[in-house]
């Protein structure tokens, strides 16, 4: 039976596949079910971000199918103060306590920071054993689950230590999205609007139509109280909307295609790659900005603000201005706060150039900026902090 399944390949070769359980993905195909792809494994060993389990319905189905199975679960906090190498050696102190051999598959099932902790283990531990994911968020369905990106945050600097790996599967099941709190969709939502900035084939508008009638729903759910978003679940605002998880599920799916494409052309960053980070150089320095003062910000809500940056970068950037629509970063702010995400830099230009100049990704002085043109169409300019600065400040 033919299933829905996206692959990642390296040349002519398969390193890795998203695979679609849960129902109908839009096109329908079949899902396949998690114990037929586990069955090729001899022995399977479960990381899970403490939360999942008891927070989302769809995922302790899993955990009880896994212990069916009598495949071990080992549960670690999955935070940002927690994403370090003390958490991913506890993870292989377990792998060895359970006589976990070369042949082992580490199952991971989280978010991004549960993935790529657990990725890591995987890794490192006998020299590599084999590892695969079940993403729990929107975020890392679309993203971080995807490409093989593993590692932790070390010293002040995020993801600093890591290795690029390929898990042997990515398994999305848009059901696990049910319960997550909508202000985390929308944080994951984000990043399916950059992958559709930098490669459109018509799905940019469509969820753009499907998020803006999310916000509205949400926003009559908590009475026009933005700070009550949090409290509500994908599920509640899904049901208001009367939206449909087969044009989620579609999307999604899109958006993993896009990226699945980047990555097989361009596996370990050396060029196109680079796209992915669009809106990502002014996300981090608003990050870094947010947890020294204590704000309150979520990874997909910088990008957004990243992004529309970025795009009235472009517009100053002599080297790309002239390709540049014009109209570019006021459509996407229209757009972005139409689905309930933010646009305005909370910080000044000089507060921001301070934090960027210490990115960990700027080479020589310069940093890779991702300037989108049009949607569907991003360039890649490199420049110094202080040049790109200097054109958003004037
Ligand atoms: N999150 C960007 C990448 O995977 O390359």
């Amino acid at each position: 039976m033919m299933m829905k399944e996206i692959d990642i390949c390296s040349g002519q070769e398969i390193i890795s596949r998203v695979v679609f359980g849960g129902g109908d993905c839009g096109d329908g195909l079949p899902a396949c079910t998690l114990a037929e792809y586990l069955k090729p494994y001899p022995e399977v060993f479960t990381v899970i971000d403490a939360n999942v389990a008891e927070k989302s319905p769809a995922a302790s189905s899993v955990c009880a199918m896994l212990k069916e199975r009598n495949i071990q679960l080992y549960a670690v906090e999955a935070t940002e103060q927690s994403k370090n190498m003390e958490t991913v050696l506890a993870i292989c102190s377990w792998l060895m306590d359970c006589n976990a051999g070369r042949d082992a598959l580490v199952l991971a099932i989280g978010g991004g920071i549960t993935t790529d902790m657990a990725g890591f283990a995987a890794s490192v531990y006998k020299r590599g054993v084999r590892f695969a994911y079940i993403p729990t968020t929107l975020l890392a369905q679309v993203d971080a689950s995807v490409g093989g990106k593993t590692g932790v945050n070390f010293e002040q600097y995020k993801n600093m230590l890591g290795v690029i790996r390929q898990p042997e599967f990515t398994y999305v099941d848009i059901r696990l999205l049910g319960s997550l709190p909508y202000r985390d969709f929308l944080s994951g939502a984000a990043e399916m609007l950059k992958t559709f900035i930098i490669e459109d084939n018509g799905n940019y508008a469509g969820a753009v139509g499907m998020l803006k009638e999310l916000h509205s729903s949400a926003l009559q759910l908590c009475g026009n109280r933005d700070g009550a978003l949090g409290q509500l679940t994908l599920s509640e605002v899904m049901m208001k909307a009367e939206a449909e998880w087969g044009m989620l599920s579609h999307l999604v799916a899109e958006s993993i295609k896009v990226k699945a494409g980047v990555v097989s052309r361009d596996q370990f960053e050396g060029g196109e790659r680079r796209k992915l980070n669009l809106g990502h150089t002014f996300a981090h320095a608003i990050e870094t900005l947010a947890r020294r003062q204590g704000d309150d910000l979520t990874h997909g809500e910088a990008v957004a603000v990243g992004i529309v940056m970025a795009a009235r970068l472009a517009g100053l950037c002599p080297d790309i201005a002239p390709l540049h629509d014009c109209a570019l970063a006021a459509r996407l702010e229209a757009d972005f706060m139409a689905c309930g995400l933010p646009v305005k830099c909370p910080y000044d230009i000089p507060g921001m150039a301070e934090v960027m100049s210490k990115d960990k990704k700027a080479e020589g002085g310069k940093v890779h900026f991702v300037l989108p043109c049009a949607v569907g169409d991003v360039g890649i300019v490199d420049l110094s902090v202080a040049e790109a600065c200097a054109m958003l400040n004037n």
